[in-house]
């Protein structure tokens, strides 16, 4: 019996090129859905990471042109993942991010260069590549959105088709005149089709035509449906949410385990706490701050965004303080945003860290030393850091919107008397609500007791994949079956 397939579609996958989350996720769902019995293939664009990761390969085709130029599709493994990588060098063999150039400027060509995404994953589904056709073809966010508009319109026997949202706020919209460059039929260009207020919507296209939804919390799948979340989505996807789920994203448990991680100080697990501690120290000092042990420290890893909400802990920073607790701040993005950190830290050294950019090593050093990690989302799809944190023992300190509000269990007085507390949660999210959590916050700290009951709560919480990848796994062979009769 030849094994259930999966294409997977994606524009990032970790380690291979990273922006956020959504490459944790496409990194590690293959292995976990692999346990259920279940080969999957990640087709990615061949940007210079990918293709210098690459070893052995094999051109499985040739294109003589492919939205403008000529390409192959190639057949081989990096970081541990079986690939199909998009050799098309007009496409994507340049400096500079996935979508934008070293300006920060996207990339003027996305709309060509996704697109060729969307086609050749469409063409594999279809049997381009006779010893893998899919059973599933599994789009992940705008960027692989158009994949299952090609399958629906090519009008064929085909696979199913699976659209997952990662992050409703980037859509993938470009001008109406890109159309024709699209090669569908005129008839897609409309309200059922990729047209979406007078443009082409890669992600409404998705959302329109595949054949199952899914988003990465059961939370943001009802957030979505209302009109401040679904940025201007909710409309269809109210009228699909028969066929929207929300699975919960789970955490590269060997990437991210306390016991093994050889990018901190001290490894630890929830049996010898007190080493951890030592993590704590290596980490204030790294980021010259008082030695202080009985301060708490609060930590932050996290793109620098409006979705991440830390204006409100910029605007936060002088109760912070005034609890005499400590914050190391590891940060990518907004520059307005960096310079008031960098800011804070020059005033306030010995109390406030900040590093800019994109560090893996810090980040892991963050989760083992800090003693709370802040998240203070606007929206949060699913959010891995608060998950990274449990599992390190820093508790997260959240806002209560989409799968923040499903990870973490806040320790008010029911959960108190329960015991099962991992958390702090708050809401709304305000800058109001923010400092009166950071207060609950250092009260809880007082009781260093309870704090430690905490800790094994988060660090016992399941962050495993394995929930996630049996809901995968059913909800694609049950689509399998459907279309197959
Ligand atoms: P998002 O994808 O919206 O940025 P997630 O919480 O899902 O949010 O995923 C963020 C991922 O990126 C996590 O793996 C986190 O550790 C990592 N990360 C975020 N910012 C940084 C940074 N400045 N340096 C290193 N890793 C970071
Ligand atoms: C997006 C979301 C984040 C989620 C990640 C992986 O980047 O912003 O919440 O965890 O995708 O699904």
């Amino acid at each position: 019996m030849s094994s259930f397939k999966v294409l997977s579609v994606v524009s990032e996958v970790f380690p291979l090129v990273k922006t956020g989350g959504l490459a944790d996720v496409a990194g590690a769902l293959p292995a976990a859905l692999g346990r259920h019995g279940v080969e999957t293939r990640t087709l990615i664009p061949g940007y210079p990471t990918v293709m210098a990761a690459l070893g052995h390969r094999e051109t499985v085709h040739r294109f003589d042109d492919l939205f403008g130029g000529p390409a192959t599709l190639l057949d081989g493994k990096a970081g541990g993942l079986d690939l199909f990588v998009i050799d098309a060098p007009h496409l994507y063999d340049r400096p500079g991010g996935p979508y934008m150039g070293p300006d920060g400027l996207d990339w003027a060509d996305n709309a060509r260069r996704f697109a060729a995404l969307g086609a050749v994953a469409s063409g594999v589904g279809l049997g381009l590549v006779p010893g893998f056709v899919p059973d599933i073809v599994h789009a992940h966010d705008w960027q692989a959105g158009l994949a299952p508009a090609y399958l629906y319109y090519a009008g064929t026997r085909r696979p199913g088709t699976v659209m997952t949202i990662h992050n409703i706020a980037f859509q993938g919209q470009f001008p109406a005149h890109d159309f024709p460059m699209l090669g569908l039929p005129p008839h897609a260009f409309g309200l059922h089709g990729v047209e979406y207020y007078g443009m082409v919507g890669y992600l409404k296209a998705g959302l329109q035509l595949a054949d199952r939804l899914t988003t990465v919390s059961p939370g943001y799948a009802g957030e979505i449906l209302l009109p401040d979340a679904g940025m201007g989505l909710d409309g269809l996807l109210n009228a699909r949410s028969h066929l929207l789920t929300g699975i919960l994203n789970g955490l590269d448990e060997a990437g991210w385990n306390p016991a093994t991680d050889t990018l901190i100080a001290k490894p630890f697990d929830a049996k010898s706490l007190k080493t951890r501690v030592a993590n704590k120290v290596a980490l204030k000092e790294a980021f010259g701050l008082d030695a202080d042990p009985e301060a708490l420290l609060f930590g932050v890893v996290s793109r620098l965004s409006w979705q991440k909400g830390l204006d409100l802990l910029a605007d936060s920073l002088d109760t912070l303080l005034g609890l005499g607790a400590q914050l190391v701040l590891l940060g990518a993005g907004d520059a307005d945003l960096a310079g008031r950190f960098a800011g804070a830290a020059h005033v306030h050294p010995g109390r406030i860290g900040v590093q800019l950019g994109y560090d893996e090593g810090v980040a892991h050093r963050i989760q083992a030393g800090a003693d709370m990690l802040i998240v203070p989302s606007r929206f949060e799809p699913c959010g891995l850091t608060q998950l990274s944190a449990l599992r390190y023992g820093a508790l997260p300190l959240v806002a209560r919107v989409g799968g923040l509000a499903d990870t973490v269990i806040d320790v008010n007085e029911m959960a108190r008397s329960a015991g099962v507390g991992t958390g702090i949660q708050f809401s709304p999210v305000t800058t109001p609500a923010l400092q009166m959590a950071l207060k609950r916050a250092a009260g809880l700290w007082r009781d260093q007791a309870l704090w430690q009951k905490l800790q094994r709560n988060a660090m016992a919480t399941d962050v495993s994949w394995e929930r996630a990848a049996r809901q995968y796994d059913t909800l694609f062979r049950t689509l399998a079956a459907e279309r197959a009769a």
